[in-house]
């Protein structure tokens, strides 16, 4: 089984408009709501590749309950954790204008001691050998920084495939526990390891996060697509030249077209290039998901693969 935990959800609201106009009246043209936060984001991206999936986290009032809908509308297992405080709410305004995009992110809730103890036995009893877990995004209030890594550690001597994407303390503490894979962006990555100014640091810290225990490093790079790096192998994979319409979850979007390939085959070149094909799909979007009647396999194939190192 795949568990995804998102631990920060929120109700994303992507709006389209125009032009933003600061201290005025704006209208906008379209709204669609989707279920998000990182680990929803992987989670849907799961249920369209046709992979189950149960998600955990935390989700409270009136948006958690609408969330709980939309998990249940898209065939997700859903294994949030009731908080007493109010799930948040996303805004995300794309200008049809400006070609930009603004995020407004709620603060979000605050969640007790008691109600993350509750999370983590809940996703402790689920795990078996074999499953796929995900750490993915932020924390919210209340929540220490180790929350990803003490779950890496607790689930230490089961045959689980962790898989964190988060920043900051939280991306730094969870290296530490020697997750089985980590998926930051370069910008990520630098901010844990400020020493990277160069491509031969970048080299030289890889190689040491894989020496202390990470089995598979991937960083992505945006439009110029990933470097990927194991104990075998170090590449990257360059996306063809799209044009990005909206990129936000394209991380998130790879990490569950990564699960489902390697699920599948079992192949970590294989998964990752699917993954980048996956990613690419949804810059290429405007709303975050990969468009239906896309060939993700034609897509992968065009995708290239250079050693790295
Ligand atoms: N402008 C773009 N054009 C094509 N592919 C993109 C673009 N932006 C992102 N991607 C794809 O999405 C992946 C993740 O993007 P990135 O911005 O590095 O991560 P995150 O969304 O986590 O910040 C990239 O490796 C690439 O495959
Ligand atoms: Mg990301």
């Amino acid at each position: 089984m795949i568990r995804v935990l998102g631990a920060n959800p929120a109700m994303d609201r992507t709006h389209t408009i125009d032009s933003l106009v600061l201290g005025e009246v704006n209208r906008v043209h379209l709204t669609k709501s989707f279920a998000g936060g990182k680990g929803l984001d992987v989670a849907r991206t799961l249920r369209h590749l046709g992979v189950s999936v149960a998600a955990y986290g935390f989700l409270g009032g009136e948006i958690g309950r609408s969330i709980r809908a939309t998990c249940l509308a898209a065939g997700i297992e859903d294994k949030h954790t009731e908080i007493c405080d109010e799930t948040r709410v996303c805004n995300i305004y794309i200008e049809n204008n400006e070609k930009r995009f603004t995020v407004i992110n709620e603060q979000g809730p605050n969640v007790t001691l008691k109600e993350q103890e509750q999370l983590v036995q809940t996703l402790l009893a689920d795990v078996e050998d074999g499953d796929f877990v995900v750490l993915s995004g932020s924390v919210p209030k209340g929540v220490p920084s180790n929350f990803y890594g003490e779950i890496i550690r607790a689930l230490e001597g089961k045959e689980v495939f962790t898989i964190v994407d988060a920043t900051g303390n939280l991306l730094k503490d969870a290296i530490e526990a020697k997750p089985w894979m980590i998926k930051p962006n370069i910008h990520e990555f630098k901010e844990v390891y400020p020493n990277v100014t160069s491509e031969s640091k970048l080299f030289e810290q890889l190689e040491s996060v894989i020496e202390n225990g990470v089995s598979n490093v991937v960083v992505t790079l945006g439009e110029r697509g990933c470097l990927a790096t194991n104990r075998e192998s170090a590449f990257y994979v360059r996306v063809p030249k799209v044009e990005s319409v909206n990129p936000i979850a394209s991380g998130d979007t790879f990490v569950g077209g990564f699960i489902a390939k390697y699920g599948a085959t079992g192949d970590f070149k294989t998964s990752v290039r699917y993954a980048s094909a996956c990613a690419v799909a949804n810059a290429m979007n405007l709303m975050p998901e990969i468009p239906n009647n896309l060939d993700l396999n034609g897509l992968a194939e065009s995708t290239m693969v250079e050693i790295a190192g």
